[in-house]
């Protein structure tokens, strides 16, 4: 593979990091693209990162926990240590996610096991500000005890070393425990057991076990296995924790919430004879299947009885460089801190999904989750067939989206769309613009809302939204079905048209009890901007309102002020990198519309950046003339697609797969170019019929 990445000298040599010396990353390599990534952007005020060790998509994700802002494991809010474990997600709201099977080190103030603090709030810990070390599969932190974390991993094991300092406290007791609790971040256990197995005076120990735990977001619940082994001293006692007691007898426990539900914390111990010369390891290995499966992707990944710890890192760092790789960039000036915010974002938008093969419990049955709207997964499908993504059965996944669109689910909390039944009973997916279907349904229709519905049941709310999603999810099943010569292609066209029906033309809006003059309301219709358009007003109108979207402070999405390279740089949560694809996608200046084969153009904030497309093979890249690194000269005033004249306002991703150059010539002043009717994107209504379905 050509190596992609290219720095500006002036900029690394002239400017320097906006974020705090103590939670960059080292910089030992300029040209190392790793060094503008910070995993800690986002790790305060609501954010939501992971901000621990992890390989792209992978499964274990190792970071110490904390008891402030904790939905992503770690915070820099200023809140204490309570564990380091293995499982996390990035950017969600709501509960705090996973975090399973916390370890946690210490040394007990004397010889006696009842010294040591088991339950959270007596172990949580402060960590020293400037000890943390986040970079790219790698994570380290000093508590204030002195002892030292540092963690990396692989696809379902994770490797913690803790360094105790040599020197033991006041009263003598220098014997390193290592305790397991059989707990996650919200405290969701509903029952867990736990074996140890540690011969006093070997040098190895390993306890493993399981827990049945409840999703932070979804229905059911869900049983995660773990194989911990600890080594690199001598083992002095061992057994298992209740509450703040612990004893050496029994060595196995079972722990459940009895009748009133109740979280007692419970869990397995191991001391050894201090002073250690070296860290204590502590690999552990996760599974959703078994125990056994845990404890094997543990010695198959992380093999011992040494770990070369700094190969693991290395070898995390490797994946990320090449996945990060096809994307390089010519900053133009820029500050640094945009680099760090670009590349930090780049980053994260591969830390979520979580790859699961071989994990899944549920392969054979249904997949656990929530729906939020419409059958959504439906765009997500389709979006893969318009950028002509190989190796699927498209004819199989048609009949999982006509599943979506025609069957109602008992369960639609996690499943394809509710209140489908009704929705067709009352003919609410009759399209009212629709050309070639004249029936003419009245406004005011949407999914229904207290209706009778003895189909299924769910979530009886988000009438509009989902109406709008359905029929965007239409619209995407009719793309499929033209393309696989299905007739089915005029049924979900037209149903795709009635998001109209919501339209309500006379509603007024008022901020802070003054009226925004604008009538006339919904929003997203991702499929028919031309109709949108027509229907919020004209063109003029259409324009007004977009601009005070963006300026009354409704919708305040700069980038870069609201994106940035502080701990706090994330306008919310990044919802599993959703705003860190936002952020990427708005900086290299071409922004996809899911589901069909069209990015919309703005000027990258960069020089120019290219992309080189794994399909293929083949580089695209877009560039700006007059860039300035001040963002004053904003607006296209001309293009060229691979030298020619290019007047559209989009381009598909043929850009990519087929390597293109994308020239933009840049002005301080707005221009016409890309606003003729037919160099705008391809809406179903529109005149030009560019999508042409219809026509
Ligand atoms: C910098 O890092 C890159 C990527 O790992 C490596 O190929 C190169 O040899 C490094 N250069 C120096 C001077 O260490
Ligand atoms: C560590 O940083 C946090 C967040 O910035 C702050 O609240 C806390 O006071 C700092 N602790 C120390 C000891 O400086
Ligand atoms: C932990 O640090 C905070 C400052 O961030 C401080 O207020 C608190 O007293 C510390 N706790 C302990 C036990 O030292
Ligand atoms: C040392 O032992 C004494 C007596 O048991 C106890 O009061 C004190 O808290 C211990 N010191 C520490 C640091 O735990
Ligand atoms: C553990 O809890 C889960 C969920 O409540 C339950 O399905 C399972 O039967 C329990 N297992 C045992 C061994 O009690
Ligand atoms: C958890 O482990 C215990 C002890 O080995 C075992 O009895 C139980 O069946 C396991 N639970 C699950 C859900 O695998
Ligand atoms: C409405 O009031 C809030 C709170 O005072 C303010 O932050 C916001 O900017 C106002 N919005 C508009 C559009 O005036
Ligand atoms: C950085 O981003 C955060 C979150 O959007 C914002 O609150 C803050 O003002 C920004 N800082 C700068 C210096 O732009
Ligand atoms: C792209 O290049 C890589 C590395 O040289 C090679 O393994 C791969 O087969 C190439 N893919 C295509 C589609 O040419
Ligand atoms: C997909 O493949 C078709 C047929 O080869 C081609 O015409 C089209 O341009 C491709 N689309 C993309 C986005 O690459």
């Amino acid at each position: 593979m050509v190596h992609f990445w290219r720095w500006s000298p002036t900029a690394v040599l002239c400017t320097t990091l906006a974020i705090a010396a103590t939670t960059s990353p080292k910089r030992a390599n300029a040209s190392d693209v790793l060094d503008y990534v910070n995993p800690l952007i986002g790790s305060q005020a609501g954010g939501n990162v992971f901000a621990g060790a992890t390989l792209p998509y992978g499964m274990v994700k190792a970071s110490p926990d904390v008891n402030g802002e904790n939905t992503g494991g770690f915070s820099t809010d200023g809140s204490q240590i309570t564990g380091f474990s293995a499982l996390h997600d990035s950017g969600t709201g709501g509960n705090p996610s996973l975090g399973n099977f916390p370890v946690f080190p210490q040394l007990c103030t004397s010889e006696d096991i009842n010294t040591c603090k088991f339950p959270i709030t007596a172990r949580a810990i402060n960590y020293t500000n400037d000890s943390i070390t986040a970079k790219p599969g790698y994570f380290g932190v000093t508590l204030e005890n002195g002892i030292k974390a540092k963690m990396t991993v692989s696809d379902h094991a994770a490797l913690f070393e803790f360094e105790f300092p040599r020197d033991s406290n006041e009263n003598g007791s220098a014997d390193p425990l290592i305790m397991l609790d059989l707990t996650d971040l919200w405290a969701s256990r509903q029952n867990a057991s736990i074996s140890v197995e540690a011969e006093d005076g070997s040098e190895a120990a390993r306890l493993k076990g399981n827990g049945t735990f409840l999703p932070s977001f979804g229905a059911g619940s869900y049983t995660a296995y773990f194989c911990l082994d600890l080594s690199g001293g001598t083992v002095k006692d061992s057994g298992v924790w209740v509450n703040n007691r612990a004893g050496t007898e029994p060595k196995d426990l079972y722990v459940t919430r009895g009748f009133n539900l109740f979280h007692l914390e419970a869990g397995g111990f191991v001391r050894f004879r201090g002073p250690v010369s070296g860290p204590i390891s502590a690999r552990v290995g996760i599974s959703f299947i078994s125990t056994d499966q845990a404890c094997r992707s543990a010695e198959d990944e992380i093999p011992g009885p040494e770990y070369e710890f700094d190969d693991l890192v290395s070898k995390a760092q490797d994946a990320w460089r090449q996945k990060l790789a096809p994307i390089s960039i010519e900053p133009g000036g820029v500050d640094e801190s945009m680099l760090v915010s670009f590349w930090s974002s780049v980053y994260r938008t591969m830390i979520s999904p979580q790859d699961y093969t071989g994990e899944n419990p549920h392969w054979t049955s249904s997949e656990p989750g929530w729906t939020q709207g419409g059958s959504d997964a439906d765009n997500v499908l389709v979006d893969a067939y318009v950028k002509n993504i190989t190796n699927i059965d498209w004819n199989l996944a048609y009949e999982a989206i006509v599943n979506d669109a025609e069957n109602e689910p008992l369960e639609w909390s996690i499943e394809g769309r509710g209140g489908l039944a009704s929705w067709k009973r009352l003919n609410y997916g009759k399209s009212p613009g629709c050309k070639i279907y004249t029936d003419f349904v009245p406004s005011g229709l949407a999914v229904p809302y207290l209706d009778f519905d003895p189909n299924g049941f769910g979530t009886n709310s988000r009438s509009i939204s989902r109406t709008l999603e359905y029929s965007y999810n239409d619209f995407n099943l009719a793309t499929l079905a033209k393309s696989l010569g299905k007739d089915t292609f005029k049924k979900y066209i037209e149903r795709a048209g009635s998001w109209q029906h919501l339209f309500k033309a006379d509603q007024t809006s008022e901020i802070n009890g003054t009226d925004t003059g604008f009538t006339g309301f919904f929003q997203f219709v991702p499929h028919d901007i031309a109709k949108l358009i027509e229907l919020l007003g004209g063109e003029e109108t259409f324009l007004k309102r977009l601009d005070f979207f963006h300026t009354s402070g409704l919708a305040d999405i700069d980038i870069p002020s609201r994106f940035n390279s502080s701990l706090a740089g994330l306008p919310g949560n990044d919802d599993s990198g959703a705003m860190a694809s936002f952020n990427l996608f708005s900086t290299i200046g071409l922004f996809p519309n899911p589901g069909q084969n069209v990015y919309f153009i703005i000027p990258p904030f960069f020089e120019s950046v290219s992309i080189t497309s794994p399909a293929t093979n083949k580089t695209a890249s877009i560039r700006n003339f007059n860039f300035d690194k001040g963002f004053q000269n904003i607006y296209i005033q001309s293009a060229r697609l691979n030298g020619e004249e290019y007047s559209k306002n989009w381009i598909g991703h043929e850009f990519f797969t087929e390597g293109w150059t994308l020239e933009l010539v840049l002005g301080r002043e707005e221009s016409s170019w890309g606003t003729a009717v037919e160099d705008r994107p391809p809406s179903f209504s529109d005149a030009t019929g560019s999508v042409g379905y219809l026509h």
